[in-house]
This record gives C-alpha cells, sequence and structure tokens, in this order.
C-alpha cells in the first residue's frame, strides 16, 4: 500500500506543530517535523563554531542530522526538544536553511524519514512544495503576525516580551518567504486555512476531515 503523507506548511507560530501532531496522533500516523533538522545543523554551527553562511561547511553538518518521529538525532545521539527551542537556536536555523547545499542534503533525509514510514503528516515550510509534493493532502497554515506573536509568546512563558518575539518573527518569516531557495509559499494544489480566531480543536478537526476525504 502506498503511504498516506500529510504535508503541512506554514509561518512560524501558524499552529503547525500542535496542529500536526494533533492530526497525526488521529490519524495514527508519525509527525515528522522538519523545523527540527534545521534547528540541529544550527545547533551544531554554534557549538562547532561554524558560520551561519559558509553553505558547504553547513551541509557537511547536515550529513551528521537524522529526522524520526520522535525528532531527530546527531550522530546517532537523540537531541533533547529543549535544546533545539531556544531563541539563539530559532535565529540560527532561520540564517542557515537559506543555504540551497545544506537544504538537498536535509531534504534528501526528511524524504527516507517518509518513506520508511507506512504513513506520516510532515510539517515544515516547503514540503508541499519541494519535500514531498506527492503528498496526498497539503496544508497551509496561517495567522495574522500579532496572532502569532501571541501564541508563541503564551507557549514560551514570554508574554512581557511579546514585541520582541513579534519582531524575531517577523524577521525569519522575511528571510523564510524571501529566500531563493525553496521559499515558503504555499503548494499551487494546497488548502490555506487562516487560523486567526480558530481554536486548535478547530483547526485539527477541518484537517482530519481534509485527511478523510483525501484517504
Ligand atoms: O518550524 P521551525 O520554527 O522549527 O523551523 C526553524 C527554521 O527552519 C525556520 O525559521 C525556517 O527558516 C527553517 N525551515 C525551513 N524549511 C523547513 C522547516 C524549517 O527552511 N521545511
Amino acid at each position: 500500500m502506498r503511504a498516506f503523507l500529510v504535508a503541512i506548511d506554514g509561518p512560524a507560530g501558524s499552529g503547525k506543530s500542535s496542529v500536526a501532531r494533533a492530526v497525526a496522533e488521529k490519524l495514527g500516523i508519525v509527525n515528522l517535523d522538519t523545523g527540527a533538522t534545521y534547528r540541529a545543523v544550527a545547533l551544531l554551527s554554534l557549538r562547532d563554531g561554524v558560520a551561519p553562511d559558509d553553505g558547504p561547511a553547513l551541509a557537511a553538518l547536515a550529513g551528521r542530522v537524522e529526522l524520526d518521529g520522535a525528532g531527530v538525532r546527531v550522530d546517532g545521539e537523540r537531541v533533547p526538544g529543549d535544546a533545539l527551542r531556544t531563541p539563539e537556536v530559532a535565529a540560527a536555523a532561520s540564517r542557515v536553511s537559506t543555504h540551497p547545499e545544506l537544504r538537498r542534503v536535509l531534504v534528501e533525509r526528511q524524504r527516507a524519514a517518509a518513506r520508511s514510514l507506512g504513513g506520516a503528516v510532515m510539517e515544515g515550510r516547503d514540503i508541499g512544495t519541494v519535500v514531498l509534493p506527492d503528498a496526498a493532502l497539503k496544508v497551509f497554515l496561517s495567522a495574522s503576525a500579532d496572532e502569532r506573536a501571541r501564541r508563541r509568546a503564551a507557549q514560551t512563558n514570554r508574554e512581557a516580551e511579546l514585541d520582541r518575539i513579534r519582531e524575531a518573527m517577523r524577521t525569519r518569516d522575511k528571510r523564510d518567504a524571501e529566500r531563493e531557495a525553496s521559499p515558503l509559499v504555499p503548494a499551487p494544489d494546497a488548502v490555506v486555512i487562516d487560523t486567526t480566531g480558530l481554536s486548535l480543536e478547530e483547526v485539527v478537526e477541518r484537517v482530519v476531515g481534509l485527511a478523510a476525504a483525501a484517504r
């Protein structure tokens, strides 16, 4: 049987991760978070002092990263999620992900992870356009910049830093949308859902309904 693949793309704070996790659970398939692979390369580059503009060196770091349903491994060792979710790593991930050399390596690994499974919900920025162009269902989540910043602040208990979070997101989104290699755009056949004002449950229900129709 062909693997059932769902692609969920969207900008930071659009609710991708929460939606992808819940949808995967409801469908009984694995959730693959491709952002973690870019964050893992960013963490390695910060630790090893690799310059964020050294594409070939970053691609070599990417060769040490593997993706599965539980997150990422580097050199075979599981990387704790907390280490990947710091603001420093997020900012570095946004910069390193502009390099096509590194993207080529990570995209291969992401496809291998999806192929090894009976089905998966894969989330990221270029899943519907580049990584899994044949996905049975493609969803692109959006939300207003204010709402996305509010969600991220609440998620990370940093409500006092709302302005700083909004600004950091704006910088990351602009870079993701304007880069030449796999920019953040909805695939032509993606279902775009504006999640502003919708609860997590409402979005999950909508995506699960779309998945049932596509299966
Ligand atoms: O989704 P997350 O915030 O963890 O992603 C971190 C960064 O990795 C994003 O800001 C984006 O620049 C990059 N990314 C990407 N392509 C993906 C997933 C993430 O360029 N498929």
